[in-house]
């Protein structure tokens, strides 16, 4: 059986991972270690939490004794990151916790790889799930490769870019062997509301403000969850060692234009009149250090490993609504405590 530790498993894009690999692959046994933050949540995986193959484990990566004992304990084989502060916002009022948990917390889970594996030892992996905004921002043209240079702008994106580098330096110093992908925007089921798209549909149901920051031009590359998760599933398994792989839905939108989309499909299927949540944008001052445009060119996963996104994004859009329209106890659950305060201070 081999054991494999996914790390921020109870998250958005970990959940998906994880579920993908329980049923996939019968003959790993998986361990989710995640804090529970207030983006973890173990509701997201109520359909697979009694399978045999599955272990939860609650405990913090920046803790190095917890992480060197576990490491211990179990002999994984192989380590898929997820664990990490995620929110640009969040970086932006509460820089250290990200220091902490992205940098400190990947150094711990290396170090501990590093001294549990044997040099270069065959059929181990660490594989880094990473971010395209490492990659800085775009203008009106152009697309971020595997060779873009590394230009964080915000906290969130310079600690991933700090655990990146990281990680490279553990796999060319100690032959630690690793692999790492950069993937764009993520969207669909079980993301915390406090993420644009979710964000929207939730204040589109309660008649609530739709917070578009600045004049809402910036664009992103949107792609949904489960291609990100059939996306790590192809580099965990094929990818090669040492490499980094982009990872994008060649799906570019503007702020204003996808939260109009939104408004469109969300008052087709509440039954409203054309144009009802449209009147809900708001333009709202805008994020600190604002990034203007993502864009990835996945060409090299696509070529090398036969990835491409599944879905177009209508079809998305529509299936990540319906989601939500389907789970209010789940959102209702995630709305209340932490995040009412969040989104209080952060919308006041
Ligand atoms: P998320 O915030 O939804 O989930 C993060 C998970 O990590 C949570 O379950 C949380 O409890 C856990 N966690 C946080 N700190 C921890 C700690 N100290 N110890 C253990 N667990 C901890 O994030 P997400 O959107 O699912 O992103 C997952 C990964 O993918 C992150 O590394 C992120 O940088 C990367 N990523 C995200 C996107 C995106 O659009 N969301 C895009 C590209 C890459
Ligand atoms: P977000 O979902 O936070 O992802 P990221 O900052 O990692 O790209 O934001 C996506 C885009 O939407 C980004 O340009 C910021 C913008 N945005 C708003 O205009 N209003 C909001 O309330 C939020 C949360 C984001």
């Amino acid at each position: 059986m081999k054991k494999v530790l996914i790390t921020g498993g109870a998250g958005f894009i970990g959940s998906h991972v994880v579920r993908r690999f329980i049923k996939n692959y019968p003959n790993y046994h998986i361990f989710n270690l995640d804090k529970l933050t207030y983006a973890g949540n173990l509701e997201n995986l109520n359909d697979i939490d009694k399978s045999e193959n599955y272990t939860f484990i609650k405990g913090d990566i920046v803790d190095s004794d917890f992480i060197n004992n576990l490491f211990s304990e179990h002999k994984f084989d192989a380590v898929i990151h997820l664990a990490a502060e995620s929110h640009v916002d969040r970086s932006i009022t509460n820089p250290l916790e990200f220091i902490q948990t992205n940098i400190i917390g990947t150094v711990n889970l290396l170090q501990a790889a590093k001294v549990n594996w044997k040099d270069n030892e065959k059929g181990k992996l660490f594989y880094h799930v990473s971010t395209d905004e490492v990659y800085g921002s775009l203008r009106e043209t152009g697309l971020f490769t595997e060779e873009t240079s590394y230009d964080p702008r915000s906290p969130y994106s310079s600690s991933k870019a700090s655990s990146d580098h990281l990680v490279r330096a553990y796999g060319n110093t100690y032959n630690l062997p690793f692999v790492i992908s950069n993937c764009s925007n993520n969207y669909g089921p079980n993301q915390f509301p406090e993420k644009l798209i979710p964000l929207c549909i939730n204040n589109i149901k309660n008649g609530k403000p739709l917070p578009i920051y600045g004049e809402g031009k910036n664009v992103r590359d949107w792609l949904y969850v489960e291609d990100h998760a059939t996306a790590i599933d192809e580099v965990f398994h094929k990818g090669t060692q040492g490499e980094t792989y982009n990872i994008g839905g060649h799906n570019e939108w503007t702020n204003i234009d996808i939260v109009k989309s939104l408004c469109d499909v969300m008052d087709k299927k509440l039954g409203n009149e054309a144009g009802t949540s449209q009147k809900l944008i708001t333009f709202v001052k805008d994020r600190a250090g604002h990034d203007m445009r993502y864009a990835i060119d996945a060409s090299k996963i696509e070529k090398d490993l036969n990835w491409k996104p599944s879905l177009q994004f209508k079809e998305g859009l529509s299936k990540t609504v319906d989601w939500y329209l389907n789970n209010n106890q789940w959102l209702d659950n995630v709305t209340s405590g932490n995040y009412q305060s969040y989104y209080d201070k952060q919308y006041s």
